[in-house]
C-alpha cells in the first residue's frame, strides 16, 4: 500500500509532465496544475501539492443571458506562457517587502455556437493558484451579461472546514467548524485543513467591478464540489460588463500548516500594482474614539443628555490622545441625520450637531496634533451618499481631516441591491478613488470583502466585515475561539478593523448607566476574553487603523495601556510563529529594529514555546511582557494582568502561559548593538 501511496501520485506526475503543455508547476515545483480541454469542448483543470490532489479535475465556465452556458464546445485558440518574479513595496504592513512568483498560462478559448472569444488565466504560487475570466474586446460582443459563473472546484474527501453561511449582505457572523459535507452555501474566504494537515483557503482578488461570490456545495458524483455562486442585481442578473475587462481571481491558497497560511501573500500580488503617484500622506494610525459608549448604551449618537459628540467631550479625548501617543480620533454622531437613521436621505455628512462645533474641533486636532477620523454612516444609502460625496470630501480636506470612516448600517438604497452585489462594489470602489482625490485614508464598515486591492490603493486601509467588538456590547456576543479563529479566514482576504484593546472586559464600571439598546438583557454582555488577550489582540488580528476600543476613562492610569501607547503599529515585518485554526495563534511583527508579539488561545488555556530567533544576532534586546494574572481566566478575574521585563537575544525560549480565553502581549525593544 505504501509503495502504491507513492508510485500512483509519481505515475500520474509523469504522465502529466509528458503532456507538458497541459502543466503548470509552481516556481518552487511543489504545487502542479493541470489544464486541459476534454473531449466535450470543456475546460478542465486540477491541483496537487506535492503527492497530494487538492482539487480533482473541475469544470471552468459560465451562464450568458443572451447565449447560454459557455461551458462545454470551447476551443484552444492560442496559449501563452510566461514566469513573473518581481518585487513590489507596499506603502503599509503587515509586510512591506512582497515577493510576487508565479508561472503563468494564458489560454484564448472561443466558444461555438456563440463564437464568444474568452481567455482563462492561471497563475501558480509558491503558496497556491489562482485563475480567471478574461473577456477581450471583439465585434459583436460589447456588453456581457453574466447570469452565472460556473466555476468548480472538486475537493477531495470530507476535510474539517472553518466557514460562515452566505449571505448577500453581511459578513458579521461567528465561524462554523464542521466536516465540509455541511458547509452547503458559505461566503469567503472559507478555509479547511485536509487529513494530511495541508490547510486551503478558496477566496477571490481584485473585486473590482464584478458582483462578490460565495460558493454552494454540490454532490457531484460523490465529489465535494464547490460551485460559485455570484451576488445577484436587484433584477436577478449576476454581472454586467463591457468587453475588455476580467473577472477577480478565484484564489486557492495552499499552505503546509495554518501559520504558513495566515503569511501568504498571494491575494495581494494578484492585484494591479499601486495606481497613485504620491503615497506620502497614506499613514497607518493607532486610534480611539467616541465609539464604545454607544455600544454600550452609555452614550448616544444622537443628540440629547448623553450624546457622546460634544465639543467638550471630544476635546478631552484630543488631550489624552495627544499625551498618550495616539495618532487618531474617531468621533460618531458628530452630525445630523441620526434620529433619521434607516430613513432615505437620513445623514447629512456636512451639517455638524448643534453641540459639536466641528471647526473648532478641527482645530484643536491639529494643534495638538491628533488626526480626526471623520464618520461617515450612510445607514445603506449609496445613492443618498454620493449625492454629497464630493462636498463632505471637500469639507474634509478644508479642515485638514485625512481619515474617514464609513458605514453601511442597514438595507441598501437602491433597493433591492446588495452590500455584496456588483452595484455596491461599485459604489465601494468610487469611494476609495474619490477620497484618494481628497488625499482621505478609508476605514470601511459593512463593507465587501478584503480582496487585496490595497495594493493598488492604499489608501484603502482597513474595513470591517467581521463580527467585531461591538457584538460583545449588545449580544451573546464573540466566543473566545472567534478571535483565533478569524486570522486563519476572514483575514486571508486583509487587514480587519475589528477594533481590540477594551479593558473593562466585563463591562462593570459603567453598569449604573448603562442604557440596553439592543438587548434585552444586558447581563449577558461582556468581552470573552482576558485583558492580557485585548492586547494580544491588537498585534494578533492587524490593521493599519488599529483602534483602543474602550472608553477614554478605562485607559487613564492603567498600566496596561503602556502598550498600546508604545507600540509602532506601522510594521516592516510579520513572522506568525505557530497556530492552529480556532485554537491558538502567535504573531511577531517588526517595526523598525523593535517586535511586537501577541500570543492569544480559545477556551482552552496552554503553554506555548516560541523561540526568539527572528531577532538580529549579538543584540540585546528588553522584553516587556503582559500576561495574564496567576489565577485568571476570561470567566474567572479576566482583568487581571501582570508586567515584567526580560532582557533578551536571538535564539533565546520563552514560554508563554496562555490562560482559558487569555492571550500575552509581548514587545521587545533593542537596546544595544
Ligand atoms: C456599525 C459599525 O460597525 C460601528 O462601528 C458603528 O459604530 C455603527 N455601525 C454606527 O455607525
Ligand atoms: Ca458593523
Amino acid at each position: 500500500m505504501k509503495i502504491l501511496k507513492w508510485i500512483l501520485p509519481a505515475l500520474c506526475l509523469l504522465i502529466v509532465s509528458c503532456k507538458d503543455n497541459k502543466t503548470l508547476l509552481s516556481p518552487d515545483r511543489s504545487i502542479l496544475t493541470s489544464i486541459e480541454i476534454n473531449h466535450k469542448g470543456q475546460l478542465m483543470y486540477q491541483v496537487m501539492k506535492g503527492d497530494e490532489v487538492l482539487i480533482q479535475s473541475s469544470s471552468l465556465g459560465f451562464e450568458l443571458k443572451e447565449h447560454g452556458l459557455i461551458t462545454d464546445g470551447l476551443t484552444l485558440l492560442n496559449k501563452e506562457r510566461r514566469e513573473v518574479n518581481e518585487t513590489w513595496t507596499a506603502v503599509w504592513g503587515p509586510t512591506k517587502k512582497n515577493i510576487n512568483h508565479y508561472n503563468e498560462a494564458k489560454l484564448e478559448l472561443q466558444h461555438e455556437s456563440s463564437q464568444l472569444k474568452f481567455n482563462v488565466i492561471f497563475r501558480v504560487f509558491n503558496d497556491g493558484v489562482a485563475f480567471c475570466y478574461e473577456y477581450p474586446n471583439q465585434d459583436g460582443f460589447d456588453e456581457l451579461v453574466i447570469m452565472d459563473e460556473l466555476s468548480k472546484f472538486a475537493l477531495v474527501g470530507n476535510p474539517k472546514c472553518w466557514w460562515t453561511e452566505a449571505d448577500y449582505d453581511s459578513y458579521e457572523k461567528l465561524y462554523h467548524e464542521t466536516p465540509l459535507s455541511e458547509a452547503k452555501w458559505v461566503n469567503t474566504p472559507v478555509t479547511m485543513r485536509t487529513n494530511s494537515g495541508l490547510h486551503i483557503t478558496l477566496h477571490e482578488a481584485a473585486l473590482t467591478n464584478y458582483s462578490g461570490m460565495t460558493l454552494k456545495l454540490k454532490d457531484h458524483k460523490k465529489k465535494n464540489t464547490y460551485v460559485s455562486s455570484l451576488v445577484p442585481w436587484a433584477d436577478n442578473t449576476k454581472v454586467k460588463i463591457k468587453t475588455g475587462t476580467k473577472s477577480p481571481w478565484r484564489t486557492i491558497t495552499i499552505a503546509t500548516n495554518a501559520a504558513r497560511l495566515v503569511e501568504s501573500n498571494m491575494i495581494v500580488n494578484l492585484n494591479e500594482p499601486c495606481k497613485l503617484d504620491d503615497t506620502s500622506w497614506i499613514k497607518p494610525m493607532k486610534y480611539m474614539g467616541i465609539w464604545w459608549g454607544m455600544h454600550i448604551g452609555t452614550e448616544t449618537w444622537v443628540e440629547g443628555d448623553r450624546h457622546g459628540a460634544t465639543t467638550e467631550n471630544a476635546m478631552r479625548y484630543i488631550d489624552y490622545a495627544s499625551e498618550n501617543g495616539i495618532d487618531a480620533l474617531v468621533i460618531e454622531g458628530w452630525n445630523a441625520g441620526w434620529d433619521k437613521w434607516g430613513a432615505k436621505d437620513a445623514f447629512d455628512h456636512v451639517t455638524p450637531a448643534s453641540d459639536y462645533d466641528l471647526k473648532k474641533v478641527a482645530t484643536y486636532a491639529q494643534v495638538k496634533g491628533v488626526e480626526l477620523i471623520i464618520h461617515h454612516e450612510t445607514g445603506g444609502d449609496a445613492i443618498g451618499y454620493e449625492a454629497l460625496i464630493d462636498s463632505a470630501y471637500a469639507l474634509c480636506q478644508s479642515l485638514g481631516i485625512k481619515a474617514l470612516k464609513t458605514g453601511y448600517a442597514g438595507g441598501i438604497y437602491p433597493q433591492g441591491e446588495h452590500h455584496h452585489g456588483q452595484y455596491m462594489v461599485q459604489h465601494y470602489q468610487k469611494v476609495v478613488e474619490t477620497a484618494a482625490k481628497y488625499r482621505i485614508m478609508i476605514n470601511a464598515h459593512e463593507p465587501i470583502k478584503p480582496t487585496g486591492k490595497r495594493r493598488t490603493w492604499p489608501n484603502m486601509m482597513t474595513r470591517e466585515g467581521v463580527r467585531g467588538m461591538e457584538w460583545n456590547a449588545w449580544s451573546d456576543g464573540n466566543p473566545p475561539s472567534h478571535t483565533v479563529t478569524i486570522p486563519f479566514t476572514r483575514m486571508m482576504g486583509g487587514p480587519v478593523d475589528y477594533t481590540p484593546g477594551t479593558f473593562d472586559v466585563l463591562l462593570e464600571n459603567f453598569a449604573d448607566e448603562r442604557i440596553a439598546w439592543n438587548t434585552d438583557d444586558i447581563s449577558q454582555t461582556r468581552v470573552h476574553t482576558t485583558l492580557a488577550k485585548q492586547l494580544a489582540l491588537f498585534v494578533i488580528l492587524y490593521s493599519p487603523m488599529q483602534m483602543a476600543s474602550d472608553v477614554l476613562d478605562n485607559y487613564i492610569d492603567h498600566p496596561a495601556f503602556n502598550f498600546i501607547k508604545d507600540a509602532n503599529i506601522d510594521y516592516d515585518e510579520t513572522k506568525v510563529l505557530n497556530g492552529s485554526v480556532g485554537e491558538y495563534i502567535t504573531t511577531a511583527r517588526r517595526s523598525g529594529d523593535d517586535w511586537l508579539i501577541g500570543s492569544a488561545t480559545n477556551e482552552e488555556a496552554r503553554t506555548i514555546e516560541i523561540k526568539l530567533d527572528f531577532l538580529t544576532e549579538e543584540t540585546q534586546y528588553e522584553a516587556t511582557i503582559y500576561a495574564d494574572g496567576k489565577d485568571a481566566n476570561w470567566l474567572n478575574k479576566p482583568s487581571d494582568f501582570t508586567i515584567s521585563k526580560l532582557n533578551v537575544m536571538h535564539g533565546d525560549k520563552l514560554k508563554l502561559n496562555l490562560t482559558a480565553g487569555g492571550g500575552q502581549a509581548i514587545s521587545i525593544k533593542r537596546i544595544s548593538q
